[in-house]
C-alpha cells in the first residue's frame, strides 16, 4: 500500500491518473480541463481506453510518459502504487459498470478517487466500495458538476440561512433530448453503452441524469427524501432501459415535490432546472443560465441574483475566478469540485465537495425508483 504524501505535498501538483477519457469518448476532456483551471494537478498516466492501441495513441497526445500509459486499470494500479513519484488520484470516467472495480482496484492500495457519477450500478457494490474507501481515510470526489456552480452553493446558502422560510416544495427536472432516436443503434458511442444494462446498470435516463436532478434538489434544499412513487418510461422502441423517469418525492419534515428527467424531450439540450419555495419565498436555478438565481421573496418583486454580486457571502465569493460580467460556466463549476477536492487532499476542508454519501444517496434514489416502478409506482421508502 502507499505511503503517506511525500513532504512537499504542501506545494507540489498533486498527481493524476486517469482511466477512460481517451480518444473519441466525452467527459474525460471535461476533466482534464478542470483539473488544469487552478493549476493544482498534472495528469501523468492513464489507462485510457478499453483499447490499449486507443489508450497508447491517447496518452501520446497528451503528452504522458508512454512507460505510464497502460493497457489496463489493473497494470496501471498496481505500478503506480509502488512508484516513489505514483498518482496521488486516480480519475474514473469509464462507463458505469466499471466505476467501482477501478475505483477499488486503485482505494485498495491507498490512492485517491475521482470518479464519476453515478457511484455504482448497484447499491451493495456501492456501499462494499464505501468500506474499503473509509478503510483507508481516503478523500473521494464523486463529480455532481452542478454542485460547483456558485449560484447553486448560493441558493443552498440562501436555504441554510433560513431566507425561504420553512420548505414545502421543491421541484426538479433535467430534460435532455439526445436520446429520442435509437443513436445507439446508429454508432453513437455514448449511447451504446448507456442503453446496455450490462454496462449503464439497471438505470437509463435514471441514473444517468435522475441522479445529476437528485443530488442537485437534495444539495440546496439539505432535505433528505423519505418516500417516493416513481414511474419509468421507455418511449424509443428496441430499447432496454428507460429513457424517461418521474417521480413524486415526500421528503423529511413534510415537504414535497417532483422529479422528472427525460432524454427524449425534443428541442431540450441540457435543461436541469430546479425551483425550492419556502413559508418566505422561492428560488429558480436554470443550469443553462448558471450565472443567475431568481429569488423571490413572498410579497416582493422577485431579484435576479448574479454571481460576483452582492448579496454574496465571503465564502462564495471564493468560488468565483473572474468577476462578474464575464462568463464562467461548466468547466468552472467543474473546476471548483477539484479546487475542494485540493483543499481536502492538502490538509484543509473539503468543503462542499460531492462524494460518497451523495454516491450512497444516489444508489438508494435509483433502486427505490426501480422498486416502486416494478409495483405499479406504490409509494416506497428510501
Ligand atoms: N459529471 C457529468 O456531468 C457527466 C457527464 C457525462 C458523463 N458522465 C459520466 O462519465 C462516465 C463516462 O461517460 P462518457 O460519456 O465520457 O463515456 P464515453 O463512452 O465517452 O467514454 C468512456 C471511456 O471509457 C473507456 N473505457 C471503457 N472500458 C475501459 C476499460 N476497461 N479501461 C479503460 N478505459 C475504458 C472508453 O474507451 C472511453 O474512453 C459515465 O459514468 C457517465 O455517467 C458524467
Amino acid at each position: 500500500m502507499r505511503a503517506q504524501p511525500d513532504p512537499q505535498s504542501a506545494t507540489r501538483r498533486i498527481r493524476l491518473g486517469m482511466v477512460g477519457g481517451g480518444d473519441g469518448s466525452f467527459i474525460g476532456a471535461a476533466h482534464r480541463i478542470a483539473a488544469r483551471i487552478d493549476d493544482q494537478f498534472e495528469l501523468v498516466a492513464g489507462a485510457l481506453s478499453s483499447s490499449p492501441e486507443r489508450a497508447h495513441a491517447s496518452a501520446v497526445k497528451l503528452h504522458i510518459n508512454p512507460e505510464r500509459s497502460y493497457a489496463s486499470y489493473e497494470a496501471m494500479a498496481q505500478a503506480e502504487a509502488q512508484r516513489n513519484d505514483g498518482i496521488d488520484a486516480v480519475v474514473v470516467v469509464t462507463p458505469n459498470h466499471l466505476h467501482v472495480p477501478v475505483a477499488r482496484a486503485f482505494a485498495e492500495r491507498g490512492i485517491h478517487v475521482i470518479c464519476d457519477k453515478p457511484l455504482a450500478t448497484s447499491l451493495a457494490d456501492a456501499q462494499a466500495l464505501a468500506q474499503v474507501v473509509q478503510a483507508h481515510g481516503l478523500l473521494f470526489l464523486l463529480t455532481h458538476t452542478y454542485a460547483g456552480y456558485p449560484m447553486v452553493r448560493q441558493a443552498r446558502e440562501l436555504v441554510q440561512a433560513g431566507e425561504l422560510g420553512e420548505l414545502r416544495i421543491v421541484q426538479v427536472e433535467y430534460a435532455q433530448d439526445w436520446l429520442g432516436e435509437p443513436v445507439e443503434q446508429q454508432g453513437n458511442k455514448q449511447a451504446e453503452w448507456r442503453a446496455d444494462p450490462q454496462r449503464a446498470g439497471p438505470a437509463g435516463a435514471l441514473g444517468d441524469i435522475g441522479t445529476h436532478a437528485y443530488q442537485l434538489a437534495r444539495f440546496v434544499s439539505g432535505l433528505q427524501v423519505q418516500e417516493l412513487s416513481a414511474d419509468l418510461s421507455t418511449f424509443v422502441p428496441g430499447r432496454t432501459l428507460d429513457d424517461h423517469v418521474q417521480a413524486m418525492l415526500r421528503f423529511e419534515g413534510g415537504a414535497r415535490g417532483m422529479l422528472w428527467a427525460s432524454q427524449v424531450a425534443s428541442g431540450a439540450c441540457n435543461a436541469l432546472r430546479l425551483r425550492v419555495y419556502g413559508t418566505r419565498g422561492s428560488l429558480h436555478f436554470d443550469q443553462e443560465q448558471p450565472e443567475q438565481l431568481w429569488f423571490a421573496p413572498q410579497g416582493q418583486p422577485a431579484r435576479l441574483l448574479r454571481r460576483g454580486m452582492a448579496p454574496h457571502s465571503v465564502s462564495l465569493a471564493s468560488e468565483s475566478r473572474i468577476p462578474a460580467g464575464h462568463p464562467e460556466g461548466y468547466f468552472e463549476a467543474f473546476a471548483t469540485l477539484y479546487r475542494d477536492f485540493a483543499r481536502a487532499w492538502r490538509g484543509g476542508e473539503s468543503g462542499l465537495m460531492p462524494g460518497l454519501r451523495d454516491g450512497l444517496d444516489g444508489m438508494r434514489f435509483i433502486e427505490a425508483v426501480l422498486d416502486s416502478h416494478r409495483q405499479n409506482a406504490r409509494w416506497v421508502t428510501l
